[in-house]
């Protein structure tokens, strides 16, 4: 949805708020053409690895790279399968793609292997309204929307996917953004916390 309609505001104000909190070593998991990279704070990111599986969005991000003074590598793998150490960085972001990612569930396991313990997950995600009337076209119209926009799952419960995956959430923001139907529109933004087993 993001790539389709590009970076409208009320989603650029959010990137603003949440993408500096990142810090230390970071790690984001489909970075797509690297929308975020400009609201980095260079001064705290030592590091970023940019995993990105589709080779097209690599050329788009790399654009974009080199508008920042941000220490990047790209990773051209899935987020199911990320080739980091364990307990290696400090800061996992992910934006719009737990609700893109096919296997979601091995997605948060790998970011909790790699991620540090009491290390931060920046989230914003979109999916599954709290509002009945809104579920019931959502799920009426997931297949259609999950073709148009690039893989797109509009009925996961991600703060849930991610609490069942070890993690605390401790800051989070929800609402619909306005200017775009309701039932696209549904985000969770904020931040989640490595708990150690
Ligand atoms: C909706 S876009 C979001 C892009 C970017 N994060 C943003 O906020 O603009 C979803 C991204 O997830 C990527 N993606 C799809 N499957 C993936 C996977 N298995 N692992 C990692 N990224 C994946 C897509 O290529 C795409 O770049």
């Amino acid at each position: 949805m993001v790539d389709t309609w590009g970076d409208p505001p009320p989603i650029k104000k959010i990137r603003q708020q949440i993408i500096p909190l990142a810090q230390g070593k970071v790690l984001e998991i489909g970075v797509g053409s690297g929308a975020n990279f400009l609201h980095y704070d260079p001064e705290r990111v030592s590091k970023l690895y940019a995993l990105e599986p589709n080779l097209g969005m690599i050329r788009l991000a790399e654009r974009q790279r080199r508008k920042t003074k941000l220490n990047i590598e790209f990773l051209d793998l899935p987020g199911e399968r990320i080739p980091l150490e364990d307990a290696s960085v400090d800061t996992v972001v992910s934006t719009f793609t737990l609700c893109t990612i096919p296997g979601i569930v091995d997605a948060i396991q790998g970011i909790a292997r790699v991620l540090r313990p009491d290390g931060k997950l920046i989230f914003f995600e979109l999916g599954l309204s709290p509002d009945p009337a809104v579920q019931r076209w959502q799920k009426q119209w997931e297949p259609i929307h999950h073709w148009l926009f690039q893989g797109l799952y509009l009925t996961r419960n991600i703060p849930s996917l991610i609490m069942e995956g070890g993690f605390e959430i401790n800051q989070m923001k929800t609402g619909y953004l306005a200017q775009f139907p309701k039932s696209l529109s549904y985000c969770w933004w904020g931040t989640a916390i490595n708990v150690p087993n």
